[in-house]
């Protein structure tokens, strides 16, 4: 039996590659520290769902916080996705950016290297480290994140890449915006469908032309759970759907999942936004043999209908 560390496991995405690493027989230890960026409810609750599981330890503190040597013992491989998101909420918040995802992953990066079970370190990297670079975006092309947040992944994606060496592995891994059952309510896929549920007026920011490589959640973790155990080490590899999609098209299919018309209120573009985003995925196919294999309306129709009203619609799935 492997132990794998994933950090972040209360997490939209951690929580799911953490039930992915058991559902394959590994012993998960799971570190998060129940920072407060949304309802601790969701977190909570996703955190019991793991802690029910045999195989499965919660440690529940912060990364610049923890004695992390304690919880790196006998463990192989660490999956490290704590990290404060968002990119809206960075410009005012600049310096617990840093300190949830600069500070902690250099403390990380430090115990992991000298913890002597430890092989390989998968760091959860963000396309917002491309800013509006050319399109698409490649891992030797050129980095201008524009927003605090993007910086700060940035940063410490270096400093996970730099430790790179003989008795620990790393890889970095570029996530474009991940949606699925369980998102984080401040992302907007989910606001989009929690407003359309609620016929309430949808909020948009910009004209609706902008474009994003969405990338459904299960892709993600598969891409995840191969970059521990690929041959490849020491640098960056984008995650992404494979599919650009445009705000309208978002809202068009949304339309068609809840049956009405929504009302839809445009507004002016948002700081820090990017207008489009694009993977180049031949490293990830290459190096990783991954291919995403959820279009994006099957996985918009699965988070959509996990957001559906209990009562009316039947009972709110947990993810
Ligand atoms: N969701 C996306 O679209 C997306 C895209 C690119 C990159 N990422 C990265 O993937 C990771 C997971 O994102 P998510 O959407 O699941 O976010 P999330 O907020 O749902 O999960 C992050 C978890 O980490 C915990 N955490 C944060 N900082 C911590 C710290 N320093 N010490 C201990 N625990 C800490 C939080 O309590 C939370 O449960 C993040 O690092 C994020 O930057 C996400």
């Amino acid at each position: 039996m492997t132990r794998v560390v994933v950090t972040g496991a209360a997490g939209f995405i951690g929580s799911r590659l953490a039930h992915r690493m058991l559902d394959e027989g590994n012993e998960v230890i799971g570190i998060d520290g129940f920072t407060d960026t949304y309802d601790p409810a969701e977190k909570l609750d996703r955190a019991s769902t793991l802690a029910r599981r045999p195989g499965f330890t919660l440690v529940s503190g912060h990364l610049a916080q923890l004695r992390l040597e304690d919880h790196l013992d006998g463990a192989e491989v660490v999956f490290h996705l704590a990290g404060r998101a968002g990119v809206r909420a960075s410009f005012v918040l600049e310096a617990r950016y840093r300190y949830d995802n600069v500070t902690s992953t250099e403390r990380l990066v430090a115990a992991c290297q000298r913890a002597a079970s430890l092989r390989r370190l998968v760091y959860a990297s963000s396309s917002s480290v491309y800013g509006d670079a050319p399109l698409p975006f490649h891992e030797d092309g050129a980095t201008l994140p524009v927003s605090p947040y993007g910086a700060s992944k940035l940063e410490a994606e270096q400093i996970c890449l730099k430790a790179n060496g003989t008795d620990l592995e790393t890889v970095a891994l570029r996530y474009f915006t991940v949606y699925g059952p369980g998102q984080r309510p401040d992302m907007g896929l989910r606001i989009f469908a929690e407003a359309a549920w609620a016929d309430r007026p949808l909020e948009v920011f910009g004209d609706g032309s902008q474009s994003r490589d969405f990338t459904y959640v299960d892709d993600i973790v598969e891409a995840t759970a191969r970059a521990a155990w690929a041959p490849v080490a020491g640098m960056a590899i984008n995650v992404g759907g494979g599919e650009r999609v445009t705000l309208l098209e978002v809202l068009d299919y949304l339309e068609e999942i809840v049956g009405r018309p929504l009302r839809v209120r445009l507004g002016p573009f948002a700081q820090g936004d990017v207008r489009h985003t694009a993977a180049d995925l031949s490293r990830a196919r290459d190096l990783l043999g991954f291919g995403a294999s959820t279009r994006f309306r099957d996985g918009y129709r699965a988070e959509v209908d996990w957001l559906r009203p209990a009562g009316a619609h039947g009972e709110r799935r947990t993810a």
